[in-house]
């Protein structure tokens, strides 16, 4: 008896240490902690993002190496890099700074006037509209209820500076949204449009984590657990040929997306289980920050918005989730019981033996 005690000592002392200690430290090499910073867009990432960028160029090895060779080439192509990204620093202090200007202004709301800035909108964003660059306008319903203030404000301004993604931009390359800026160019206009798109927008109670995943997501993620490609839910058709039809369209899309990205985003179905939710919470408040380089533009929503996008993917990727934890209970219920049981009839059986 003694014996199978010490055992069941060892075995117990093993497996809590693998709990606390082990599993614990295996969990933050592969999934390192992350957090979002609460989605308000204020320009705080970016700024850092650059600062972070100018002191890793002043302190490359390349530099300290060019600078111990004397190679006035070297140097002077370092001194190119270092002067680009100050400018780009420069740039976003005084993007940010503006933006927090015109969410501070004291404007009367003007629904009419920001109405008829709308229709500027509607030239891109209209009821199936073809793809622009590689991609189809999203819908604007619900944009005055899933997008932050400050951020709709910024993409008026300067789409690719506000997305962080102005790096894939230049003099001849532009945003496919740029223009705007010269058909709603006044403080007053934006401001009035923005309140506008809130006026329409459903509230935010009404939104589903469907049309959250959908308006912000859908145009360039397809989710195949969930039926949704990047051109739209697919029906089921009775007809071979529409089905292919339809496999084509998807197809030609695809083609266009994967041209304005430099790649196919890709199928976000089983992505909140192999990163988890606060991966992807993260990744999308601030994409550069996880994946430096990516092409993938910050989207701009707001905390509550967020939230539904991972329950959509949630519910996608592990749809028994629910269930199993539900189950789970009862199962839990039933062992005890039965170890219970089993104490009983044990005792029952061999009390004639003692
Ligand atoms: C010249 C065409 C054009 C005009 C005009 C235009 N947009 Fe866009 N808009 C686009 C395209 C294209 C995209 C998708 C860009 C992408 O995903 O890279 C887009 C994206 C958006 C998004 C999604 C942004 C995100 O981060 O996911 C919102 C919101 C939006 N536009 C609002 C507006 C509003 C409000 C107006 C009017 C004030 C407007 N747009 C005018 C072309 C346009
Ligand atoms: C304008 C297109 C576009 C939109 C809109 C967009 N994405 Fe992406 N997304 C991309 C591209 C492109 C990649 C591939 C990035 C790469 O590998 O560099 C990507 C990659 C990802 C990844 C994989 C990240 C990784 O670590 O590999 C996730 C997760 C993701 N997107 C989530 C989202 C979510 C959630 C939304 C909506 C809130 C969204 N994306 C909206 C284009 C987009």
């Amino acid at each position: 008896m003694k014996k199978e005690l010490l055992i069941l000592a060892v075995v117990v002392a093993f497996s809590l240490l693998t709990y606390w200690l082990v599993e614990p430290y295996a969990h933050s090499v592969m999934h390192p902690h992350v957090q979002n910073r609460g989605f308000q867009y204020d320009g705080t990432a970016d700024i850092e993002e650059m600062q972070n960028k100018i002191s890793a160029l002043n302190e490359s090895k390349a530099a300290e190496e060019a600078k111990e060779m004397r190679d006035p080439k070297a140097i002077a192509n370092i001194e190119a890099d270092l002067v680009a990204a100050k400018t780009r620093l420069e740039t976003k202090i005084s993007f940010w700074k503006d933006i927090k200007r015109i969410a501070a202004l004291p404007i009367d709301i003007n629904l009419t006037a920001g109405e008829a800035a709308y229709q500027n909108c509607l030239g891109c964003h209209m009821e199936g509209a073809a793809a622009m660059g590689g991609v189809i306008p999203p819908r604007l319903e619900s944009a005055g209820a899933i997008y932050d203030r400050n951020y709709l404000i910024g993409l008026i301004k300067d789409p690719a500076m506000v997305s962080n993604v102005d790096h894939k931009f230049s003099i001849v390359r532009h945003h496919e949204m740029e223009s705007v800026k010269y058909m709603v160019s006044t403080d007053e206009d934006i401001v009035n449009v923005i309140a506008y798109l809130q006026s329409i927008a459903p509230k935010a109670e009404e939104i589903t984590p469907k049309v959250a995943f959908e308006d912000s997501c859908g145009r360039c993620h397809s989710v195949k657990y969930k039926a949704w490609t990047v051109i739209g839910e697919k029906p089921r058709f009775k007809l071979k040929k529409d089905d292919f039809a339809f496999e084509l369209k998807k197809y030609e899309y695809e083609e266009g997306l994967t041209q304005y990205m430099g790649k196919l985003p890709p199928d976000l179905s089983m992505y909140i289980r192999s990163r988890g939710p606060e991966y992807i919470s993260a990744f999308m408040e601030d994409p550069q920050q996880l994946l430096a380089g990516t092409s993938m533009p910050r989207v701009g929503i707001n905390a509550d918005t967020a939230e539904k996008v991972v329950e959509y993917l949630v519910e996608a990727g592990d749809p028994k989730h629910e269930e199993r934890d539900r189950i789970g209970m009862y199962v839990m219920i039933y062992m005890i019981f039965f170890v219970i049981a089993a104490y009983l009839w044990k005792r029952q059986i061999w009390k004639d033996l003692h």
